[in-house]
């Protein structure tokens, strides 16, 4: 059974997903109008994983007989002064989000609700995943830092993301 307390917490979640998704969306389109064109690449396919998650809470939460409640969605940054600074952000983004991915985890615990705790387990994964490669592309950004030609070698590189 899944406590209201638990239904509501969901559906937070669901719109920081779809927060998430905006937000690499925002920062996707900040890439294209400085002709990053492969760092947009990977940031809208990222947007695009962002929104799938939100729509695992969708299908969870009407699975267990709850009801979804969408609320309105946080404006994202338009703008960062560089790559780096664009990916610094994706990475305190993610390290956010574990954080709030956490917390529900310690409230299914706490509620003995196993459902909500066994459906959590893949985000728990998918987090450790996503941190680990978004803080891969900081350091090799601070590696690069001025170096063009560098910076225009992981463009290429991270527009190959599918
Ligand atoms: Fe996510
Ligand atoms: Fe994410």
């Amino acid at each position: 059974m899944i406590s209201n307390k638990m239904e509501k917490a969901l559906n937070e979640q669901l719109n920081a997903e779809l927060f998430s998704s905006y937000l690499y969306l925002s920062i996707a389109a900040h890439f294209e109008a400085n002709n990053w064109r492969g760092f947009a690449n990977w940031m809208k396919k990222q947007s695009e994983e962002e929104y799938e998650h939100a729509m695992k809470f969708f299908e969870f939460i009407n699975e267990v007989g709850k009801k979804v409640t969408l609320d309105k969605i946080e404006k994202p940054k338009l703008e960062w002064n560089s790559p780096l600074e664009a990916f610094e952000e994706a990475l305190k983004h993610e390290e956010y989000i574990t954080k709030r991915i956490n917390d529900l985890v310690n409230l299914a615990i706490e509620e003995k609700d196993h459902a909500t705790n066994n459906f959590l387990q893949w985000f728990v994964k998918e987090q450790v995943e996503e941190v680990s490669t978004v803080q891969k592309i900081v350091e090799t950004l601070k590696l690069i830092g001025d170096s063009t030609g560098n910076l225009f070698m992981l463009d290429y590189e991270l527009g190959k993301r599918e």
